[in-house]
This record gives C-alpha cells, sequence and structure tokens, in this order.
C-alpha cells in the first residue's frame, strides 16, 4: 500500500492482507543485502549469538572466510534472529509487533499505525510529565520482560519506539544480545537504559541509568541461580 521508510538495513512497506487473512495491515519489512557488513563490525552481537546455537564449524567457517555462502548465513541468522526475538518477546506479553511469517530476505509483522500513517516515533513526540511517567514505566517493564526472557535489546533508543494509541511499541531487534553468554550485556543493558532515561528525563522523568540496570541485573541473576 505505501512504504514507510527506506533504511541502510531495511525498507518497511505497509501492506493489506488478503480477505482470506483477515484483509488486516501488515508490515513487510526487507532486509537491504548490506546488514552483514554492520553485524560483522559488532563482535559485541555476533558472539553472544552465536553461543545461542550449537557451534556448526562448517557454518562458523564460511562466516570467518566472508566468501558469498558466508555472508549469505549471516544474513539468514540476522533476520531469523529478528523473526525469533519477536516470537519469543510477543508470547512472553512484552510490546513488540506481533511476527507472522519470515522468509530468507525479510519479516512480516503487524502494522503499528493505520491506512493513513503509520505510528510515529517516540522521538518526535512530546509528552506531559503524567504520560512521560506512564510510558517510562512501560518501557522498563519490557526492558525487564526481555531480561526475564535472556534478552537485551541492543539498540534501544526513542527511534525504535513507536508510539501508538497511547502505547508504546519496541521495535528493531535482530541486534539484540544474550543476557547469560553476552559478556557485554551489562554495559549495554545500561547503555539501552540510558537512551531512555535520557529521553524521558526531557519530560521531567527523574531517575538514574545505572541504578535502574543494576537493580535488573542482580534480580535477573538471582533468578537464574535459583532456577
Ligand atoms: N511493525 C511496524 N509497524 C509500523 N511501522 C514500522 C514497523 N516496523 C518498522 N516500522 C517503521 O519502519 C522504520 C524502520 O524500521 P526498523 O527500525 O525496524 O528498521 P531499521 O532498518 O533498523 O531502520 P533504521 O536504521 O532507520 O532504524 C521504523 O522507524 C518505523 O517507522
Ligand atoms: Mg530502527
Amino acid at each position: 500500500m505505501y512504504r514507510v521508510k527506506s533504511g541502510k538495513e531495511a525498507t518497511v512497506y505497509c501492506c493489506r492482507a488478503l480477505p482470506a487473512m483477515g484483509g488486516g495491515l501488515l508490515a513487510a519489512k526487507i532486509y537491504s543485502l548490506q546488514i552483514p557488513a554492520h553485524y560483522r563490525t559488532r563482535n559485541l552481537y555476533a558472539d553472544g549469538r552465536r553461543r545461542m546455537y550449537r557451534p556448526d564449524p562448517r557454518a562458523e567457517r564460511a562466516i570467518k572466510a566472508k566468501g558469498r555462502f558466508g555472508r549469505q548465513l549471516v544474513f539468514s541468522d540476522w533476520v531469523g534472529q529478528e523473526y525469533a526475538n519477536l516470537k519469543v518477546l510477543h508470547h512472553a506479553g512484552a510490546d513488540v509487533p506481533r511476527p507472522l511469517h519470515h522468509c530468507s530476505g525479510g519479516i512480516l509483522m503487524d502494522y503499528i499505525g493505520d491506512a493513513t500513517r503509520p505510528a510515529p516515533m517516540l522521538v518526535g513526540t512530546e509528552p506531559t510529565p503524567a504520560e512521560a511517567r506512564r510510558l517510562f514505566d512501560q518501557a522498563m517493564r519490557n526492558i525487564a520482560l526481555f531480561l526475564a526472557k535472556d534478552r537485551v535489546h541492543g539498540d534501544l533508543s526513542p527511534y525504535n519506539m513507536l508510539l501508538w494509541r497511547d502505547r508504546l511499541v519496541i521495535i528493531d531487534l535482530p541486534q539484540m544480545v544474550h543476557a547469560r553468554w553476552n559478556d557485554e550485556a551489562l554495559s549495554v543493558l545500561r547503555r539501552d537504559i540510558e537512551n531512555v532515561v535520557k529521553f524521558f528525563g526531557r519530560y521531567g522523568v527523574k531517575a538514574s541509568a545505572t541504578d535502574l540496570a543494576l537493580d535488573l541485573w542482580s534480580r535477573y541473576r538471582r533468578a537464574e541461580l535459583t532456577a
């Protein structure tokens, strides 16, 4: 129906499902082949992610060799990871779009917006202090829920949070890091929370990103030890 946004990593389209499929609006996120270059430069992400899988030496070798096959593997891993993260988190009750389908080049998910416009990014909005407090609490609830599912967003900012009908929806999840296996997880968590605190701080929310990150982290580790 219309193109929402073309970035360097993906283009997102607003589409309408066939009547037989309910006729609702869907977002098609089609990735550009440039992703792997960006992904490869961020060992931070690759590290935690690789350990989510049983290592496959042939795939590891191909990825290291950076040939065509290796690039294809990295690309489909990137797309598959975003789909898997959406699936797990949506199922857990997080405020992320419901994923419907994926293929090697992209993902179909619920569209956040309506037929005339997409949901605005949080960054362009100006919440009142009371709205800011409520949205901040919603963001923190989601960060805690992600962590309970062993995940840290890794690129959380007001650019990757949409605001639709008074509700935040968090998007853009291919680079999530694994909280248990990635040594940088706590600092990534703190950076995500800092971005959230900084945005809402402009609208009257007072919070310490470091305290919030350490508090969430210690609860996560305690829950892990008792599991
Ligand atoms: N499910 C959705 N419903 C409505 N709009 C969406 C949806 N998913 C993404 N968008 C829109 O498309 C834009 C790009 O999506 P996303 O952030 O996932 O991709 P990206 O490649 O990381 O882009 P960027 O580099 O700009 O962050 C978002 O900023 C948002 O405006
Ligand atoms: Mg984005």
